[in-house]
């Protein structure tokens, strides 16, 4: 069973028979290739979550245990994919180990990078043992060093996955330290930077944790997790790694059993900005996480994703068309625009419900105590998709702050949705938070979906989507004899 990529590789080439290290005063034999079209490379380092791989999920690999046969950089044209696993200090240290076998598992060639701090959890022996490779852990390995140690390592890479993420990698991350191998090759390398963050959930909440995260974000490091629950620390909170298997899917998103395959999404997020005058406008507190996270989760369940995006600081996750808009209006048509021949519609967005008559051409002044603004209501996208002679399937996203199920169901049947997903939101809730609750609900039916971070949450929406999309427009027929 071979691995299906969809990119084309970049062009290799033999280094050559001898190389000649000035630093360590080596002269070297070298059997192995790597990339040199840096144009090739960087399609690689685009196209990283357009792997598409055949294997079942949950599939365990037989690892030759103990087998190590470096220098691993010699690869044939048909190389899986090739995943640098950086492991650091955490007691999920241990979780790293299955997620070796589960990247295995995909084909995937894995080469383990320990900090200092992960070898006080688990033995470099055990990697050794389930990848196959011999564990790299210094940034002065000499071995290593003579094949460009670091540099090696950040060309061979398809992707770098830190998993567990300390609080203390993604400080140094953020930051841009180079003091010790893994860090070092992030800095060097082109290929795209996971991390599945694992702390304690106080750690996790700490602001400074929070400010390196969103660092790390907006430089397009794509963070997976953390999952909500209990702690090895006997607390309960976010901050559990995510399991090896959910890690290994978002890495290798399996196609062939995806109920979204092929299908066009079309998803709406963010706010909408209605301007007042040249230097004012009438907006609301959406962050636009849940819809670019939901985004996400659709592209990993084979979709071609579409992202209609308002005002927002989130960077486009990768494999996903963005339409920036500002307005209401402006909104309206890049979404119908984009559900053309689409299959799902998902309105994540927090469209305002009403906009100022006019907008100002110039700034206005305060010239009185009182002011009065003359608002008309905005277009209804959500509802307007729906009323399409053929509409997509079409899900819509009711904010509460209170009868949330009573309010939701009526905008499900007010709004002719196939789907509808509810929260409460109000101080410290759903709106810009990394985490929240949904609970869905369609005609005759509902699922709760627990407080968790959004990225896992939209996976877990992403699938109830999935699920009542094949279920209502691909029904299973069974046919039924007739009694004669
Ligand atoms: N929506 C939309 N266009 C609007 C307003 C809302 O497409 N002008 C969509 C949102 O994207 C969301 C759903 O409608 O998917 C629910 O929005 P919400 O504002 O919560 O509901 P309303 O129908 O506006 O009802 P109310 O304001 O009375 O709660």
């Amino acid at each position: 069973m071979g691995c299906k990529l969809n990119y084309t590789l970049p062009r290799r080439q033999a280094l050559g028979s001898c190389f000649y290290s000035p630093r360590l005063q080596l002269v070297g034999v070298l059997t192995w290739f790597w990339p040199v079209d840096t144009a090739g490379a960087a399609k690689i380092a685009a196209s990283q979550h357009n792997h598409w791989c055949s294997v079942p999920y949950g599939e365990v690999l037989e690892v030759d245990s103990g087998r190590v046969d470096n220098p691993p950089m010699s690869t044939s044209s048909h190389s899986p994919s090739r995943i640098v696993l950086g492991v650091t200090g955490g007691i999920a240290a241990y979780k790293a180990a299955e997620l070796v076998r589960r990247l295995r598992a995909r084909h995937a060639e894995v080469q383990v990078v320990m900090t200092e701090a992960a070898c006080q959890f688990v033995t470099p022996l055990t990697f050794q043992a389930l990848s196959g490779r011999a564990v790299r852990t210094s940034l002065w390995d000499a071995a290593s060093e003579a094949a460009m140690g670091h540099i090696e390592l950040a060309r061979w890479a398809d992707q770098v996955l830190i998993a567990p993420a300390s609080a203390d990698i993604l400080a140094r991350l953020a930051s841009g330290r180079a003091d010790d191998l893994l860090t070092t090759l992030c800095l060097a390398t082109k290929a795209p930077v996971s991390v599945a963050p694992a702390m304690n959930h106080q750690m996790w909440a700490h602001p400074a944790t929070q400010s390196n995260v969103n660092v790390l974000r907006a430089r397009g490091v794509r963070v997976l997790g953390p999952a909500s629950g209990d702690q090895a620390c006997g607390e309960d909170g976010p901050g559990r790694m995510w399991e090896a298997l959910d890690l290994a899917a978002a890495l290798f998103p399996a196609v062939a059993a995806g109920p979204l395959t092929g299908k066009k999404v079309v998803i709406s997020a963010g706010p909408t900005r209605e301007p007042l005058d040249p230097v004012r406008f009438i907006s609301n507190r959406s962050s636009g996480k849940m819809g670019f996270a939901v985004a996400a989760a659709a592209r990993d369940a084979g979709a071609e994703v579409t992202l209609i995006a308002g005002p927002v600081t989130l960077c486009t996750p990768p494999g996903i068309q963005r339409v920036n808009v500002e307005t209401a209006e402006q909104m309206y048509r890049a979404v119908h625009e984009a559900v053309v021949g689409a299959h799902v519609y998902i309105g994540a967005a927090a469209v305002a419900d009403y906009q100022p008559a006019a907008c100002a051409h110039q700034k206005m002044k305060k010239t009185s105590e009182h002011l009065e603004l003359h608002l008309q209501r905005a277009p209804d996208i959500l509802s307007s998709v729906a009323a399409l002679e053929q509409p997509p399937f079409t899900v819509g996203f009711a904010a509460e702050t209170n009868d949330v199920e009573r309010y939701a169901r009526d905008k499900l049947t007010r709004k002719r949705l196939d789907m509808i997903a509810a929260n409460e939101v109000g101080v410290d809730r759903a709106f810009d938070r990394d985490d929240n609750a949904l609970l869905v609900l369609w005609a005759g039916g509902r699922r709760e979906l627990a407080l968790q971070s959004k990225d896992q949450l939209a996976r877990e929406f992403i699938a109830v989507v999935g699920e009542r999309y094949q279920l209502t427009r691909h029904p299973v027929v069974t046919l039924v004899p007739q009694a004669s």
